[in-house]
């Protein structure tokens, strides 16, 4: 009985340093950072975690940590730039970073439909999602994205039932060049190469999967 006892004792203090880094997270989230500049990030991200799509508030579920730490730590060095999120993001500790970002990522994502690569096209958003343009150079968007753009790993974010607001603004972060963080300039060879319409076409097709799964 007593060896027991000290067996699950041992096994709690184990974990105190795992749950005390979730509880720092969920703080941080819902009452902001040590600084007042870091601001919560559920007035924006929601309670869920799901944004809101018509202010380009992304959806910061389905992501893995290191995807959603790189991009903080890509806002503090510049090689991201957004109003919003340098002032925030500038005023977290690295410490901060990782501790909201796995709570962020222990959010549940939207369920959105699993679509496969053998999807037929419909229009010229899912055309450019689905199959890309080779003939000028756009591999699709699912071939990095994952299949229905569900995500892939610590590199690829999400694309399914994201904000299509946000998913444009992106694209023209890129072509503009206040967004120059991806590696051997991938996305930004990609976005320089899509229209304004096509943008837009391609980035309503991602939304859309996520109100079909809603
Ligand atoms: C006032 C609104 C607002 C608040 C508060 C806010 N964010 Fe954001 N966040 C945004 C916007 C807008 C973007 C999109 C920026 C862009 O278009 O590049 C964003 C983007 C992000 C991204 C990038 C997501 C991706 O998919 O690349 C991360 C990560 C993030 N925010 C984390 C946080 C964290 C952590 C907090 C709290 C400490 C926070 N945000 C608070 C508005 C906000
Ligand atoms: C060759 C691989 C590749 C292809 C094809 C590709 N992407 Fe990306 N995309 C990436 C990488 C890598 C990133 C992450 C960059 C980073 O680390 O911030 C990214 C990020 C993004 C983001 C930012 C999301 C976020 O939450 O931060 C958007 C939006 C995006 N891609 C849209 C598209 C669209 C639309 C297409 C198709 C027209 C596409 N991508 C095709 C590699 C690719």
């Amino acid at each position: 009985m007593r060896h027991i006892k000290k067996i699950g004792y041992l096994s709690l203090l184990g974990m105190l340093p795992f749950v005390s880094h979730a509880d720092e997270g969920e703080k941080i989230y819902l009452k902001g950072g040590e600084k007042p500049q870091a601001l919560a990030c559920v007035t924006c991200h929601g309670a869920e975690g799901h944004g809101l799509a018509v202010a380009g508030y992304p959806d910061i579920t389905g992501m893995s940590p290191e995807y959603l730490a790189k991009q903080l730590h890509d806002f503090q060095d510049g090689l991201r730039s957004h109003a919003i999120m340098d002032g925030i993001a500038g005023n977290l500790s690295d410490d901060e970073i990782e501790a909201v970002t796995f709570y962020m990522s222990e959010l549940q994502p939207k369920e959105v439909p699993h679509i496969t690569r053998a999807a037929t096209p419909t229009d010229i958003g899912s055309q450019l999602a689905l199959r890309g343009d080779w003939s000028r150079n756009i591999p699709e968007c699912v071939a990095c994205h994952g299949p229905g753009g569900v995500g892939v790993g610590d590199s690829f974010p999400k694309l399914a039932g994201q904000s299509s607001i946000y998913i444009v603004n992106q694209i023209t972060a890129w072509k503009d060049g206040t967004r120059t963080n991806d590696h051997a300039d991938l996305m930004g060879h990609i976005a320089k190469s899509l229209t304004d319409e096509e943008a837009k076409a391609v980035a309503a097709y991602f939304e859309s999967i996520g109100q079909q799964g809603e």
